[in-house]
């Protein structure tokens, strides 16, 4: 394979959580809304008309540029439409960072950002978050990081904590290259940080619809920063990143605020149920502003054992090897069934587990 570039080969991608295709299997791995999308998408992509799959979607995905500015008070040059977030982080990371440059993240943190950099053949600069029992925090002066561009999910991934708005803000005054602020998570979380990106000109922020909006597999997400930094990034994506089907049910479940809203707030009730009822069970876990929760194992079982044990049991959780967080297993928020279910399950693997 001596024709591809050798950061390719020595690279081994990304490795997306499992995705069972038996539908009894209850997932709690990948942080999917438990809900379906808003009734209104599957309308408008009921109504996607042979003109318009004939014909070139609009770059800029027009519609939803409007209805998604409307939402955030912006005007529509402030929003971009990607082919999912992950495809806004591979498109900033390409457009901010060459060969010889750096691309600073924490860690732990969201694990696609490692590989993207290594395909980029860019250097990684890991900074580390201080944990301390659920307590994380960001490390002092990374803002002075000499990175082309720095990545920080907010609420963060894997743990769900809060980094505060103070601190990004902080760190957006005197950081030098593009930040990215990774709000995927945030439709679960009481603050987000717009205004930084209205302040900033190097703010980028990362939404998706993919969680808040139930809608993982239609791969849309969009960026907000101001329209200069747009209209550079605008030269790195694809001509046409998100297609007419996508853009017509993604501005109809954007729309549907009242749907979309209904869903967040049964998640965060059944987050706060989870959350005590794990602690009773003996895991340890930071307070989750997001859609999963970060859980510690109990003394005298591992987090690889309680992950295997459910996976047999047909209920997938996340579990990586990977350092500070091998004795944890992040666990998506599904309906009240399926954690009462993953509830049971764990108790009964914690009495005898065997
Ligand atoms: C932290 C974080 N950022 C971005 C994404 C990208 O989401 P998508 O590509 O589905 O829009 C995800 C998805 O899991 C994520 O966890």
């Amino acid at each position: 394979m001596s024709f591809l570039r050798p950061n390719i080969l020595a690279s081994s991608g990304y490795v997306p959580g499992e995705q069972p295709v038996d539908p009894s299997v209850i997932k709690l791995n990948t942080n999917e809304n438990p809900y379906p999308p808003s009734p209104k998408a599957m309308e408008a992509i009921a109504g996607v008309t042979a003109e318009q799959l004939r014909r070139y979607p609009s770059p800029q995905g027009k519609l939803f540029r409007e209805a998604a500015a409307k939402l955030h008070n912006l005007s529509p040059d402030w929003i971009l439409p990607f082919n999912g977030g992950d495809e806004l982080l591979s498109v900033a990371i390409r457009a901010a960072a060459g060969e010889k440059d750096a691309v600073a993240y924490l860690e732990p943190s969201y694990s696609l950002y490692p590989v993207l950099t290594e395909l980029q053949g860019a250097r990684a600069i890991k900074l580390q978050y201080q944990i301390d029992g659920t307590s994380w925090r960001l490390p002092e002066g990374i803002e002075n990081t000499s990175a082309a561009i720095l990545l920080i999910v907010n609420p963060n991934a894997p743990s769900g904590h809060l980094n505060s708005l103070e601190r990004l803000s902080q760190i957006a005054t005197t950081f030098k290259g593009l930040l990215v602020i990774d709000e995927a998570y945030v439709d679960f979380a009481p603050t987000h940080a717009i205004d930084l990106a209205r302040k900033y000109p190097n703010v980028l922020i990362l939404r998706t619809m993919s969680k808040g909006y139930s809608l993982a597999g239609l791969r849309f997400g969009y960026g907000i920063a101001q329209p200069s930094l747009f209209r550079e990034i605008e030269k790195v994506r694809d001509s046409y990143p998100v297609d007419a089907i996508s853009i017509a049910a993604a501005t109809a479940a954007i729309l549907d605020q009242p749907y979309a809203r209904s869903t967040w707030e049964k998640v965060k009730s059944e987050r706060t149920r989870v959350s005590a009822a794990l602690r009773g069970l003996g895991f340890v876990l930071p307070e989750s502003h997001s859609n999963f929760v970060l859980a510690t194992a109990p003394a005298g079982i591992t987090a690889k054992t309680l992950y295997e044990t459910l996976k047999s049991r047909g209920i997938l959780v996340r579990w990586w090897d990977l350092p500070r967080i091998a004795d944890k297993l992040r666990i998506t928020i599904g309906t009240p069934d399926q954690n009462t279910r993953l509830l049971e399950q764990l108790s009964r693997i914690l009495q005898d587990p065997h």
